[in-house]
């Protein structure tokens, strides 16, 4: 299957599926020594055009993309094209981004998750600010997890970085996790998704590709 066809991306996309209604998915790219990132520092020198395509898919069936601010920092995000993207910040610092909210579309196109009573960049049309209850600056991933679904949110899928998955996770808030194992050999910082205890999953499928890249969505069980 050609990923980067219309055919392709119809086949990934019954794959890829929400299994039900409220939906929390896991997306990311790891090494296969477990980095989050390549050589350049963050993970565009992982991943590929397959990788892309089902990340488009991913993304297309989201009611909203959750990200860490830190990514947003050293990616320089783009918006999804479809979804709200949810950025989850303590200092509300997005230095770097690429969000480039339409001028004729709604407020909430980027909303900012935010801990209750911190000081929010200057406003700005299509981003809204989410105030969420905090302690010491940390909001909870349930409390911001449960701050979308209050806005109707329903699928959502959370595309790291490292720091704010494993919260999800540790949280046991993810659904299904999509991770693709990228055949790449780079020195590792730390894990792509540092966990403090194991979480029992099953594979609901598996793909490969010709670059020897594995696609793979493990449920939790
Ligand atoms: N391989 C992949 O699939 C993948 C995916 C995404 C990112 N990445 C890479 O991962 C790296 C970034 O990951 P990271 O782990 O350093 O950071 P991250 O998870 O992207 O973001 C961490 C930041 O999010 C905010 N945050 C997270 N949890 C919070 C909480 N409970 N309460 C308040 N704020 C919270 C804080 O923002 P403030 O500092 O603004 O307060 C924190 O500094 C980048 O190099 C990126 O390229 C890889």
């Amino acid at each position: 299957m050609d990923a980067a066809s219309a055919d392709g991306r119809r086949w990934i996309a019954d794959r890829y599926a929400p299994a039900q209604e409220n939906w929390v998915r896991l997306n990311m790219i790891t090494s296969l020594t477990g980095s989050a990132v390549g050589p350049d520092g963050t993970s565009d020198t992982l991943t590929n055009r397959a990788d892309r395509a089902i990340l488009g898919v991913i993304r297309a069936s989201a009611d909203a993309i959750i990200v860490g601010a830190e990514t947003v920092r050293a990616e320089g995000y783009l918006l999804p094209r479809r979804s709200r993207l949810a950025v989850i910040t303590g200092s509300g610092d997005l230095a770097g981004h690429r969000l480039d909210p339409d001028p004729d579309g709604p407020d909430d196109q980027v909303l900012l998750v935010m801990p209750e009573g911190a000081e929010p960049p200057p406003a700005a049309h299509g981003v809204t600010v989410v105030p969420v209850a905090a302690s010491e600056g940390r909001m909870s991933a349930t409390g911001i997890l449960s701050s979308l679904i209050e806005r109707g949110l329903r699928h959502i899928v959370c595309e790291g970085g490292p720091t704010l998955a494993a919260q999800f996770a540790a949280d046991d808030l993810i659904d299904e996790y999509c991770v693709t194992a990228a055949p790449h050999l780079v020195p590792t910082a730390g894990p792509f998704l540092p966990l403090r205890r194991p979480i029992d999953t099953w594979p609901a499928g598996v793909l490969v590709d010709d670059d020897g890249f594995s696609y793979l969505r493990l449920r939790r069980r």
